[in-house]
This record gives structure tokens, sequence and C-alpha cells, in this order.
């Protein structure tokens, strides 16, 4: 069957897969270090779920008020409820000043302070004088449309440094060499329905998160853990996959985010008693805490009869106070967002809002030069050969346990641009890849083809749909070790039946049933080490917020879980340490402490 299909062969320095802010980053700067750079991409750039990112990009530029980047590395570090390792933290942080400045050099159209400075809004978490100086002002924006600028600013400077691009190409899966070194990648084209089989020095998966594990996200259709996919059918482990955060502020219904930059803005929730419940739960940083505890604390209030609507399901979120001229600059992109998916005028009532998934902190681990790194022989930071990844699909681990907001678009740029300086570093410009063996061309055409002509009897949405239902209830904001359990079993169930999927429409050109059924495989992967994961960890650490084990316990877990799976959808786990060091003298190891805001 796989000899029916029409193969291209090329051959490139580096391949980077996704075109989101890290992939963009990534691929000019490849491309500025000489090296003969291509992006495979399954969407068009300016299309990447980047694009959906609104409230800014967090970095010590200090242009409304004190600031300095320790302090920002503080806040990241307790922020992560102390899982992420301290010498990235402090890379990116610092990292951060010259990152933003050369966006703002590139022509991203920043929001601007009457002097001209790029404007910085409040963001949940960040603070000044290592926590005890009250709210910073450090996260720059363009209105509420961050990601958007971002990306379009990205995009441009690939154009102008004549980058590569295979656009609307699905990444279907790795190709390594003996030595468990990345060779290539194989690719769809989805427009003609032909193969291509690219060979590289290095492949640099920046391929999102996979948000669309759950039913209700803020995750584009597009975000189905493609490289995390990848890297577990490649036999390779994935790192800290149970802590999955909750953005406090989706729309109620649709999911849709309201940026926490309309808290930045003075936005507050209040419950049914029309209270505002968040002095109670964090009494200094209030709405502005970080996303956990936010999240959690709505979860609260709706589960103690205090939610809003006919059904106490939900939150308000007041925007009604900051009037029409701060609404206009500030948030127009929310003021529309709300209009059209709860039928709000936020200038006049309250937005209906809820918990809802928002981003993965766990993936594909790396260290701070982007280059994946495996538990290996003892060591636990091995480094694959000729393989990296970067923004949400990696785990550097910058975010821990829990992310701060505006801490990803950061975490984009300053990896993107990492990943290319190291590249430059490892790798001679125009030398000949290593060839990829024949045996691992024919594996991935013969899981191709078996995919094609798979003629189960079971729908790839009727197996999506199952999918979302379980991680939905059973890897939620709360969770005990009963409803984690019963999440396992469920989820192993639903691995299995895919074996059992049928595509309907076998052609090649632009079918959706068939990259659906691709993604599917992605985003089950992703979901049955990340609810085995979490059944795993027994302790509360940032969004992992078990009931039965209602403490952090340093003692037990202060490590990274690394999961692999294998063809029968079993799950192996292992640890890797903490840092417990920066890596620098300019700032101190953060010692553990109870986590209060
Ligand atoms: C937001 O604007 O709230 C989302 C940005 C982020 O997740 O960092």
């Amino acid at each position: 069957m796989s000899k029916n299909y029409k193969i291209h062969h090329h051959s490139y320095d580096v391949i980077v897969v996704g075109a989101g802010g890290a992939g963009l980053r990534a691929t000019f700067g490849m491309a500025l270090e000489g090296l003969k750079t291509a992006c495979v991409t399954k969407v068009f750039p300016t299309r990447s779920h980047t694009v959906a990112a609104q409230g800014g990009i967090a970095g010590a530029l200090a242009n409304m008020d004190e600031d300095k980047w320790q302090w920002h590395f503080y806040d990241t570090v307790k922020g992560s409820d102390w899982l992420g390792d301290q010498d990235a933290i402090a890379y990116m942080c610092r990292e951060a000043i010259p990152a933003i400045i050369e966006l703002e050099h590139y022509g991203m159209p920043f929001s601007r302070t009457e002097e001209g400075k790029i404007y910085q809004r409040p963001f949940g978490g960040m603070t000044k004088e290592f926590g005890e100086g009250g709210q910073a002002k450090r996260t720059c924006a363009a209105a509420d449309r961050t990601g958007h600028a971002m990306l379009h600013t990205l995009y441009q400077q690939a154009l102008r440094h004549r980058a590569e691009f295979f656009i609307e190409y699905f990444a279907t899966d790795l190709l390594m060499g003996e030595e468990g070194d990345c060779r290539g990648v194989m690719a769809l084209d989805l427009a003609s329905g032909e193969l291509h089989i690219f060979n590289a020095q290095i492949v640099v998966l920046a391929t999102g998160g996979y948000g669309r594990a759950w039913q209700s996200c803020t995750s584009a259709h597009t975000c189905t853990g493609d490289g995390n996919g990848m890297m577990l059918r490649a036999g390779l482990a994935l790192q800290d996959m149970e802590f999955t955060q909750f953005h406090p502020t989706g729309i109620y219904g649709s999911g849709c985010l309201i940026t926490e930059g309309s808290r930045g803005e003075g936005g507050y929730l209040t419950n049914n008693e029309g209270e505002r419940f968040m002095e109670r739960y964090a009494p200094s940083a209030k709405d502005l805490a970080s996303r956990d505890v936010v999240s959690r604390s709505m979860s609260i209030e709706i589960r103690e009869g205090r939610g809003v609507g006919s059904k106490n399901d939900h939150i308000h979120l007041h925007l009604e106070h900051l009037g029409s001229d701060v609404i206009n600059q500030r948030l127009p992109g929310i003021a529309e967002t709300a209009k059209i998916f709860s039928g709000v005028d936020v200038t006049k009532e309250p937005i209906p809002v809820i918990p809802t998934v928002h981003y993965n902190m766990g993936g594909i681990p790396t260290n701070y030069h982007g280059e994946v790194v495996q538990l290996k022989e003892g060591n636990p930071d091995a480094v694959v050969p000729g393989l990296m990844a970067i923004g949400e699909a990696a785990c550097v681990s910058v975010h821990g346990a829990n992310r701060l907001g505006s801490n990803s678009l950061l975490d984009l740029v300053v990896f993107g641009r990492a990943a290319a300086h190291r590249a430059r570093k490892i790798i001679q410009p125009n030398s000949k890849p290593a060839p990829i063996p024949q045996a691992a061309i024919e594996q991935a055409l013969e899981r191709f083809a078996r995919i094609h002509h798979a003629q189960g009897n079971l729908s790839t949405a009727e197996i999506r749909d199952n999918m979302q239902r379980t991680m939905q209830n059973h890897a939620a904001v709360f969770r005990t070790a009963d409803s984690l359990k019963e999440g396992v079993n469920k989820l192993s169930d639903i691995y299995q039946s895919y074996e059992r999927v049928r595509v309907s429409d076998k052609s090649l050109n632009w079918n959706s049933d068939l990259v659906e059924t691709f993604e599917l495989a992605n985003l089950l992967a992703c979901a049955q080490v990340s609810i085995t994961a979490a059944e795993n960890r027994q302790e509360s650490r940032g969004a992992h917020a078990h009931e039965d084990y209602p403490e952090r316990d340093d003692k037990q877990w202060m490590k990274h879980t690394l999961t692999w799976l294998d063809e029968q959808g079993n799950v192996r786990i292992d640890y890797r340490p903490v840092h417990d060091y920066t890596g620098t003298d300019e700032v101190e190891y953060v010692k553990p402490k109870k986590r209060v805001y």
C-alpha cells in the first residue's frame, strides 16, 4: 500500500516544524545564521495559534515603574511552584529585555506611553521587590492583540530573510537514526496529497500545545500536540504532562479567551452575591493572583453554590466601570469577542466567564538552548542529537507547575532565538545531513498507509468526543484519586478504540478527515500520558490540585515527571531532578517556601 504514494526528498541544514511565534523566530534566526532552513507548517503562518494571544509579553523594561529582571525571575519561580528550572528561568527573564527591544526594532506595533515608550500593564503574579513591593507593570502590550502583532512582525522578518516555507504541510513522524539521533521528518502536502521526506541536520519541533484534548479550551482547533505525539512514537519521553493551566476567564459556553489584561486594566470578578471574592482567597494580589489560584477560587465559589446564572455555574467579570475610553484603547478585541460570543456589551454588563483549559506546562524536555534532553544511562540531561523543541510544545522548564500570564509570548521569542544561536554553534552550514535509514522511512510510510486505509467502525469525531469528555471530567481544575483512576481506565479504553477508527474519505487532496485522524492519534497520546502522570503525582503543586493530597510535598515530589508511551498504550514513568541552581551570580537561587498571594 505504501508504495502508491508520490514521495519527494529534500535536504536542509534545519527544518522547523510549526510557524507560531517560536517557529517563526527560530526559522528566520536560523536563516540569519547562514543555515539553509525551511519551515514546515500545517496552517498559513499568520493563522498559527500565537495570533490568539491577547494580553502581552513580560519583560522588566521598567517603562512605567521601577523594575528588574531579577524580580521577574523571582515571580516566575514562585509562579512555577518551585518546579521550574531556575537556570532556565534566569536565562528567560534576563533575555526578555533584549528580545522585546529586538521585536520593537523589527517594527512590532506596541501600544505606547505618553513618552512613546512601550506600554506595560499589570498581570497576575508579577510583583516588585521579590514579592514585597506590590504589583509590577511588566507586560508589554499591543492593545489586546499582542500575539497578532507579534506573529505578523515575525512573519515579515522571515520573508525579509528569505526563509523557505512549506505551507499547509502536515508533519506526521520524526525519522530517527540508528543511534537515537534525529535525521528528519515526514510531511503530507495537504493540497496535493504527496509526501515529503525532509532530511536535516536539525529538526526543531515548534508545534504548540494540545488544548484540544479537552472539551472546552481557549486553544485553536489546530492545537493537537503533533510534536508531542511524534516524540512519543519515536520512543522519547515527555515531561510534566500532568500540569494543565486553566485560564480563569474563558467565556462561559464558547471557551473564547478574555485576556488577563482585562483584570490588569482594573477588571474584577464577582459571585452571585456581588462579592469580590478574590479578596478572601488572595488578600494582597486579589484578582491578579496567579492563574491557578484564581481558577481554583472560582471553582470553589461555583461548587459552594455562589456561581452566577440560572445554574449557578459560572462567574461574572466586570469591566463596566473602566469606561469606554479605556476599553476602546486597551481592550478593543475582547469587547468584540464578548459581544459575539456572549452577547454582552462590556461597557454595560459583566461577562460570564469560567476557568477554561489554556496552556500545557508539560511537553518535550529541553535545556535552555532548545536542545531536546532525555534521561539516558543515569544522565538526566542527555541531549538527543539533531532534535530541538521550542514554544508550548517544549518543557524547558521555565513554567514548572504553573505559568504566569504573558510569560508564554516571552518564552516563544527567547527560546526561538536561543535555538538559532545554538544551531549555528553545533552544525556547519550547507553540510550534508546524515542519511535517514530506509527502515525509518518505511515505518513512517506504513503508519501513514494504515491510517489512510483505516476501515474500522468508529468515526474520528466519536473517539475524539469520548476523549475530550473524559479529560474535561477527570483532568479538571480539582482532581481526586478516585476520579483520576477512573479517568485513566476510561482513557485507556478510548486509546485502544483508535484501532477501530474509520477514515471515510480515501482521497488525498485536502482530506480533512484524514488529517483529523492523524491529529487525533497525537491528542490521544498526549491525553494518555497527561492523565496517567496526574494520577501518579500524589501532591498539590501549581495547576495540579489534588484534593486527597492538598499540600505541596517537596520531599517526595520536587522532581519532573517523565512519561513514555508504548504501542499498546502503556505509560512508563521516571523522573528528572529540578535544577536547583541559577547558572549565574546575577541572581540567587530562590529557596522553596509556602506560596501565597
Ligand atoms: C491572556 O492575555 O490572558 C493570555 C496570555 C497568556 O496566556 O500569556
